[in-house]
């Protein structure tokens, strides 16, 4: 076989172990082998690429390559589990920009001639490679920004947005039959560049309309952009390894992000447009909720679920924070020893990314078969004697189905005020990641168990 013909067969195996990887990835028992999958498909596709397709500059190669494995490298090594969004966020960005880089260095390139069709069809990819990398790389940039707590979570609303969006919308497509003109008679960078300025500022836009309640959709919405600016920059420099890797990215992400919005009640179509979850930011005021906060000791926590037949357990994000994980699956043993039905609610966006709950559960080896979907469970509440909700706050706040203009009103929540008693492990009466006050903490049957998650189980462990 030729070099060609190798290259050809490395990337159809590459694209094969991909599939395998997704595959893999959406069932926790076969993620581990999904993840093989992906970095064996990863190094054939790099190793097909570096001997196979690029012929020169191997000095500027090997030396970036390094550079960047190495940043990549220190960068996951040293961030938290609760980090993860914002680091994929930041990567998302890298993807843009490279599109937007690949975009121009292509433009800019002249070394061979395309005419008639051929040449429009070339530039409008190379149009577009553009036009998709500068939206997410800004709209990351800011994503990132907003998930590190940098810039506020309040979205920003100015006035006659949507007009001011198609106005951009409208600015881009006449750039682009410019760009395509020009481009004919030999010139044809300004339209580009004043595209890319409008790309940019689109995805400064889109994203700080997003209020932090909606984030999660936004990451993986970025997620399916950053796909289909590689599937064009695949287009563009007639690669079909990123093509296919590319349209693989931008279609699983366009469909977890719809998943996470029916999860979240929102409408996708809203999303792709920007400026959703805003819903005039009205919160039930702490004043406003009626009923009074009871606080309870570990002792008396060990005795209530002891004393259950049946606990359902419900972690949120505290819970990463708290590293409680392992203190957790100590108590779950406890307690099934002694003959009590211990269950897990897991919300679907529960954490900071989706499937954060399951990750950590499962690292503290928390048996799948007692850890449920928010909609298999959801309906069992009214025959739990006990629910323990662990650093969650938003995904269990009743003012969702109450509160009609609240930042999360009709966000699916677990109905855990529906028990006999709740316990909420917080260490204070803060507010979650949507910034709203939750009435679950008056609420007669709950009880607030003070202190970060991890001493506060651990004393309960103790006592049980
Ligand atoms: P949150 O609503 O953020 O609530 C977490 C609670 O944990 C806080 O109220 C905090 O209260 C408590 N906490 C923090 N550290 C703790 C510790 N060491 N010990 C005990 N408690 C601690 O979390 P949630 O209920 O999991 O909801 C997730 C939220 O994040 C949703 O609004 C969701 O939209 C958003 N979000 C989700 C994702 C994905 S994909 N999952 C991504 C981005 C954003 P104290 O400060 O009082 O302790």
């Amino acid at each position: 076989m030729n070099s060609a013909g190798l290259v050809t067969a490395s990337y159809i195996a590459a694209t094969i172990l991909f599939i395998l990887a997704l595959g893999g990835l959406s069932n926790q028992e076969t993620a581990r082998r999904g993840n093989w999958y992906g970095i064996i498909g990863m190094t054939l596709a790099l190793a097909a690429t570096i001997l196979g397709v690029v012929t020169q500059h191997y000095t500027l190669l090997i030396v970036m390559l390094l550079v960047g494995g190495s940043i990549g490298l220190v960068l996951a090594r040293r961030v938290q589990m609760t980090q993860m969004p914002e680091l994929v966020a930041i990567l998302h960005s890298l993807v843009g920009l490279a599109a937007v880089l690949v975009g121009f260095a292509n433009f800019m390139d002249h070394s061979t001639v395309l005419t008639g069709a051929e040449a429009t069809i070339h530039d409008i990819e190379t149009y577009l490679g553009i036009l998709i990398g500068a939206v997410t790389f800004s709209g990351s940039v800011i994503a990132f920004g907003k998930l590190s707590g940098r810039i506020g979570g309040k979205p920003l609303l100015l006035p006659a947005r949507h007009v001011l969006n198609l106005v951009l919308l409208i600015g881009a497509i006449w750039l682009c039959r410019e760009f395509v003109q020009q481009s004919a008679m030999g010139g044809g960078i300004w339209p580009l560049v004043l595209m890319t300025l409008i790309a940019l500022a689109f995805g400064v836009h889109m994203v700080m309309a997003i209020g932090g309640a909606d984030m999660p959709v936004v990451v993986s919405m970025l997620n399916s952009y950053s796909g289909w600016a590689a599937s064009a920059t695949g287009f563009m420099l007639s690669n079909d390894l990123l093509i296919v890797t590319g349209a693989l990215v931008g279609s699983s992400g366009a469909i977890l992000s719809y998943i996470m919005c029916r999860a979240m009640n929102r409408k996708f179509l809203a999303v792709i447009a920007g400026g959703f979850g805003t819903g005039g930011g009205t919160t039930a005021a702490g004043g406003e909720i009626e009923g009074e906060v009871v606080p309870i000791q570990s002792d008396e926590v060990a005795e209530l679920l002891a004393n259950a037949k049946e606990v359902m357990i419900v972690p949120g994000y505290g819970m990463a924070v708290a590293q409680a994980q392992h203190t957790v699956y100590e108590i779950t043993k406890v307690l099934r020893e002694k003959g009590v039905n211990v269950r897990f609610g897991i919300h679907p966006v529960a954490g900071r990314m989706p499937g954060h709950m399951n990750v950590l559960l499962a690292e503290a080896k928390v048996p799948y078969d007692i850890v449920f979907e928010m909609d298999e469970i959801n309906e069992d509440f009214p025959d739990v004697d006990v629910s323990v909700v662990i650093g969650a706050n938003d995904i269990v706040n009743p003012s969702a189905q109450e509160d009609p203009e609240g930042p999360i009103a009709g966000m699916p929540v677990l109905e855990v005020w529906k028990g006999n008693t709740t316990i909420v492990l917080k260490r204070s009466m803060a507010t979650g990641y949507a910034g709203v006050e939750n009435p679950l903490f008056y609420k007669d049957n709950t009880r607030m168990l003070f202190g970060d998650a991890k001493d506060t189980l651990d004393a309960v462990l103790k006592a049980l």
